[in-house]
């Protein structure tokens, strides 16, 4: 199903934004080449990618242990590393990718699919 997400303009290059369409929430994301959209919740612990990092232009760094993620195809970079000692819990919460949607650009608009 597609979803209007808001104007292009209120997300600049290098920024990102956590959104809702219907029922998901979402982070988008504005890279080099465009747009893109994953999951709004990290899949380690659940902390919330739009308090990540966007890392040259490719990755979200999560703000709670620091796993990376590539932006557009959710694959994960590095696993959460931090603080020492993470480790231990990732036993339990192994590595998962995120989910990613395709976001187009209308008129100035921004649209994704779900
Ligand atoms: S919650 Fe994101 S790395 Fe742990």
């Amino acid at each position: 199903m597609r979803y209007e997400l808001c104007a292009s303009s209120e997300i600049p290059e290098g920024k990102s934004k956590a959104m809702q369409a219907g029922e998901t929430k979402l982070v988008v994301y504005h890279l080099s080449d465009g747009f893109y959209a994953t999951q709004a919740r990290c899949s380690h612990m659940f902390a919330s990618l739009g308090k990540g990092k966007i890392v040259d232009d490719k990755c979200v760094q999560c703000p709670l242990h620091r796993a990376r993620f590539d932006i557009r195809t959710g694959d994960v970079s590095e696993w959460a590393n931090f603080p020492p000692g993470v480790q231990l819990l990732n036993v339990v919460r192994g590595e998962k990718k995120l989910d990613t949607w395709p976001v187009s650009e209308e008129n100035g608009q921004l649209f994704v699919e779900i």
